[in-house]
């Protein structure tokens, strides 16, 4: 039996549909990338040198913890997803953190005062190029940082 890349795409959605995103979901940011983001701040600095945000994109989200997260440090975080359903609770996730942040969004737990950025959430399958010609990616497909974790 053979499966397609579309297939997965139907598979990942099927499964936010019935409500099993517990399979995967840890229900927090990535530990070693809010550690790096903040450890290296010199590096990955969220601003370019003539203040502008940095844009950052996570592929295959789920219900954008790291989006969250790198809005918080500064950046214009996208997350992009093939599931229409994670896209909602995406967004329904970063309406309420970045009105009121967890703690584990912060390598100390502790909030950072600072300027955010946006998160702001897409519907597309990764490898497909339709997403990246979408207005909503603030007029530009060039990303400064991308982070995937287990997009597929
Ligand atoms: C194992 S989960 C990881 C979710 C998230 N990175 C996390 O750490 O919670 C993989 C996610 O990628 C999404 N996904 C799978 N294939 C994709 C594709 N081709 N394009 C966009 N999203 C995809 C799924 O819907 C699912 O939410």
């Amino acid at each position: 039996m053979t499966s397609s890349v579309e297939d997965h795409g139907v598979g990942w959605s099927s499964l936010w549909d019935s409500g099993e995103s517990d399979l995967w979901d840890r229900g927090k940011a990535s530990p070693a990338l809010v550690d790096i983001i903040e450890h290296e701040s010199d590096l990955i600095n969220p601003l370019n040198q003539n203040g502008s945000r940095k844009k950052a994109i996570v592929p295959g989200c789920g219900r954008g913890y790291d989006v969250v997260m790198l809005a918080l440090h500064g950046f214009d975080a996208y997350g992009l997803e093939i599931s229409e359903t994670a896209v909602k609770e995406a967004e329904a996730y970063a309406l309420a953190q970045i009105k009121s942040p967890s703690a584990y969004h912060f390598r100390s737990g502790e909030h950072r005062q600072g300027s955010r950025g946006s998160a702001t959430f897409l519907k597309g399958d990764f490898f497909s190029s339709d997403w990246a010609f979408t207005e909503d990616i603030g007029g530009s497909t060039k990303f400064d940082l991308a982070y995937d974790y287990t997009v597929s």
